[in-house]
């Protein structure tokens, strides 16, 4: 698990909105965020497991709130933050986590498929930062997209998921530039493969993952923890003059390929033309 090289309280008084915040990633942005001092509300769309996971952050002694809905809808997404600000008095960070996806080919993808994946994905993430605003002006706050990388490469069976993130991320330097004068400071995480998620599971079924492990420079899948403590770099003073940047945090996976030859010929080749 990793550590935190931040002191505990650098965070007090501010209130943090995570959407998809009862699992997964978004769960570890939470816990990092309360780990640190932050109030933590919460939308999403099982009651329960928001329930669930605001009990174990209040062990931390934050207050916490949530309010089931659909970052689809608009209207939820606002009476959320407004009921948010009623309970806990304001709002200082948004992270637009909730996501949605799916492996398939894009021959095979119906229009509503790809549909339903721009809707939460980027629109979802839209409807937030549209109704977020003004509290984020009155308090000077601070925007964290969740993205990924799947767009900086073509990824098969992806389209779908790679047009919406490609669109967060325009997003990201948009509000940034638009929201910057305002004090609202917009920056986005692209995750790569992270160990015990919803995503990992829909996106290396079986034992995919081992193959997939091998590939990563740093050798590993990471940890919902690493993408926490990146949020809250982001939120920390450390990051008050970083906008409209969108940091990766995958162990390398990305921008790396498999050798084209094994290490083995490449070896044999050298060997035989040092003579
Ligand atoms: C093809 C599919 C599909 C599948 C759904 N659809 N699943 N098409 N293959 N496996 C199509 C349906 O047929 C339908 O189109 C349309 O998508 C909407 O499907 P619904 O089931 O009605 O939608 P809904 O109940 O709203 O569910 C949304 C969902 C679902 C995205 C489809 O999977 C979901 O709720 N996911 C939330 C959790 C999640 O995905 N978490 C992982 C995020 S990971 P038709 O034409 O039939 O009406 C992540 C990581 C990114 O984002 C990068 C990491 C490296």
């Amino acid at each position: 698990m990793a550590i935190s090289p931040f002191r505990s309280d650098i965070l007090k008084g501010k209130v943090a909105f995570i959407t998809g915040g009862g699992s997964g990633i978004n769960f570890g942005v939470a816990k990092a965020l309360a780990a640190h001092g932050a109030d933590i509300a919460m939308m999403g769309r099982r009651e329960e497991v928001l329930q669930q996971a605001c009990q174990e952050l209040a062990k931390l002694g934050v207050r916490t709130f949530y309010k089931s809905g659909d970052v689809r809808n608009a209207e939820a997404c606002k009476a959320a933050l407004d009921e948010t600000v009623n309970a806990l008095g304001k709002l200082d960070i948004l992270v637009n986590g909730a996501a949605g996806n799916f492996l398939c080919p894009p021959e095979e993808l119906s229009p509503n498929g790809f549909k339903t994946v721009v809707d939460i994905d980027l629109n979802g993430t839209f409807n937030m930062c549209r109704y977020g605003f003004q509290y984020l002006k009155a308090s000077k706050g601070l925007i964290i997209n969740i993205s990924a990388t799947l767009h900086y490469v073509g990824t098969p069976f992806q389209a779908h998921v790679s047009a919406a993130k490609a669109g967060v991320d325009a997003l990201t330097i948009n509000l940034a530039a638009e929201w910057g004068p305002e004090g609202i400071r917009v920056n986005g995480i692209a995750p790569g493969p992270i160990g015990d998620t919803e995503g990992m599971k829909r996106l290396a079924p079986g034992d995919s993952g081992e193959k997939m492990k091998k590939e990563i420079p740093l050798g590993r899948f990471g940890e919902t923890a690493e993408i926490g403590l990146t949020a809250v770099f982001l939120a920390s003073s450390a990051a008050s003059y970083i906008t409209g940047e969108t940091i990766v945090v995958d162990g390398g996976a990305w921008l790396s390929k498999p050798p084209m030859v094994p290490r083995a010929l490449v070896e044999q080749m050298m060997a035989k033309s040092k003579g």
